[in-house]
């Protein structure tokens, strides 16, 4: 069976599009598939009720994944590939991601193909660069990887050790978003204003920092604190909405250490950290509809 687990990003979301790091987390949520031989190409998912074939120059991203995927196995019979999505779509948890973890880990699994998860991640990127464009590279690394992990574009990811758990509750607005227009937007924005744009940038490597520091030393409270900072200054880069702001408005009232939107922003999911289990279902309930505890290990 293949794997690629969803993935929450802490903090550094945008900025390391353009070189700077970021922390994420790979949650047990994901996306499971099984390949057989098949007597055609054929990518199932569910449950989406959806089936297509490959097409590299397919309307649908994913059959244009599919193409590029399939193409990395030059000499192999036809396959179907089901995939089984638990992640909402859209939704700033890499579920684009890991689907193309999952779906690559199940072809390596019926070809008998032995690679590393690292050299898996590496090889899910072909297929994030067509969902996304211009990918950090984030995604499919802590899809196929997993942990809590400092990652720079075209570094090595650095996983971060601490071994008090992070409880985290994550929240889904219901609201749709696009990661290429959100970082689309982010670049119309340092076209036109350089300096306000790579201002924000700069703090947010600063609370970057911080936090691998936090999160190293189990304080959750001064993370909490710098997760705000980050919300606030991924506000200011007009990637928040309404919406998101108010759930991470009634988690922080609820009891949170802290809440911030987490991904591309514009809609999708945000996250609040709670300070012990119990009180991540409390949180649990007060986001509602959707919400759901991950714990991580770092
Ligand atoms: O919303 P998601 O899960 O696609 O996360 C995107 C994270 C960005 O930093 C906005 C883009 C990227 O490629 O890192």
């Amino acid at each position: 069976m293949g794997f690629g687990r969803g993935k929450v990003i802490l903090l550094g979301e945008h900025a390391v599009v353009h070189g700077c790091p970021a922390i994420a987390v790979g949650i047990e949520r994901g996306v499971t598939a099984e390949a057989v031989t098949a007597e055609r190409d054929l990518l199932r998912l569910s449950p989406w009720d959806l089936a297509l074939g490959p097409n590299s120059n397919g309307y649908e991203p994913l059959e244009r994944a599919f193409a590029a995927a399939l193409a990395m196995y030059p000499s192999r019979p036809p396959l179907e590939v089901s995939a089984k999505v638990d992640l909402p779509a859209g939704a700033g948890l890499g579920c684009s991601a890991a689907i193309g973890v999952a779906v690559l880990d199940a072809i390596d699994e019926v070809l008998g193909v032995d690679r590393s998860r690292k050299a898996l991640a590496a090889a899910a990127l072909v297929w994030e660069k067509i969902f996304h464009g211009n990918p950090s590279g984030i995604d499919n690394t802590m899809s196929a990887i997993g942990g809590v992990a400092l990652y720079r574009k075209g570094d090595e990811l650095r996983p971060l050790h601490s071994n008090k758990p992070l409880h985290l509750v994550i929240g889904y607005s219901g609201e749709p978003s696009s990661t290429k227009e959100m970082v689309a937007l982010v670049d119309r924005q340092l076209e036109n204003d350089r300096e306000r744009v790579t201002k924000a940038f700069a703090g947010i490597e600063v609370l970057v920092r911080n936090a691998k520091l936090a999160i190293e030393a189990g304080d959750h409270v001064a993370l909490g604190q710098l997760l705000d900072l980050n919300h606030t200054l991924l506000s200011s880069l007009m990637l928040c909405t309404t919406k998101l702001d108010d759930m991470c408005q009634a988690a922080r009232r609820a009891g949170a250490l802290g809440a911030k939107m987490t991904g591309a922003g514009g809609g999708g999911c945000m996250f609040a950290l709670a300070p012990k289990r119990d009180e991540a279902l409390r949180l649990r309930d007060v986001l509602g509809e959707g919400s759901f505890v991950a714990e991580v290990t770092a």
